[in-house]
C-alpha cells in the first residue's frame, strides 16, 4: 500500500473510531440524565460539564433547580432560568463569582453563597460553570 493510501486508511479508521466510540461526551444544553449522574464510578470518566450538571441538580450539592429552571430537570421558578448563559455571561469569572458568593452582586439575595459557605468545593464550582456554559 502506498504511503498516501496508508494515511488515508488510517484517517478513515480514526474517524470511524470516533463515530463508534462509546458516547462519553455530553451534548449539553440540559441536565444530564439521572442514570448518568447515579453511576458515580462512570461519572468520574466524563467531561467536566457533565459532572457539573450532575452537581447542579444534586439535591445535596447545588440543588440549583430548586430555584432556577434547568432544562431537563424538575425546576422551581423563583430565580431567572439558567439559559443562554454563554451569551449572557461572556465573562466566565463573573459567572463563577455569582456561584461562589451571589451576595457580592446582590447583598440581599436568597441564593446560597456556595463557595464562601463551603457548600461546593472550588473544583465543583468550576465544573458547574462548565455545565452552565452549555445551557
Ligand atoms: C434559594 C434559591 C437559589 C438557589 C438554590 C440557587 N440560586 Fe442562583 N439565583 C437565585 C436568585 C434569586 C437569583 C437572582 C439574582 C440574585 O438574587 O442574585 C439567582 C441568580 C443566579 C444567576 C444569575 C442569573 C442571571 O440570569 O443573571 C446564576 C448564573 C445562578 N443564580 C446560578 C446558580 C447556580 C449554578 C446554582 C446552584 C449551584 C444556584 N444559582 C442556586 C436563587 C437561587
Amino acid at each position: 500500500m502506498s504511503k498516501i493510501a496508508g494515511c488515508a486508511t488510517a484517517a478513515a479508521l480514526i474517524v470511524l473510531a470516533a463515530i463508534s466510540a462509546p458516547r462519553l461526551a455530553f451534548a449539553g444544553g440540559q441536565a444530564p440524565e439521572e442514570r448518568i449522574c447515579s453511576d458515580a464510578q462512570a461519572l468520574t470518566d466524563r467531561d467536566a460539564a457533565t459532572q457539573g450538571g450532575c452537581i447542579a441538580v444534586d439535591r445535596r450539592k447545588g440543588n440549583c433547580n430548586a430555584c432556577h429552571l434547568i432544562a431537563g430537570a424538575p425546576s422551581g421558578d423563583i430565580a431567572p432560568p439558567l439559559a443562554f448563559i454563554a451569551q449572557r455571561f461572556p465573562d466566565k469569572a463573573k459567572l463563577r463569582r455569582q456561584i461562589e458568593d451571589a451576595r457580592r452582586a446582590n447583598p440581599g439575595t436568597v441564593m446560597p453563597p456556595f463557595g464562601t459557605h463551603h457548600i461546593l468545593t472550588p473544583e465543583e464550582i468550576d465544573k458547574v460553570v462548565e455545565f452552565l456554559l452549555t445551557l
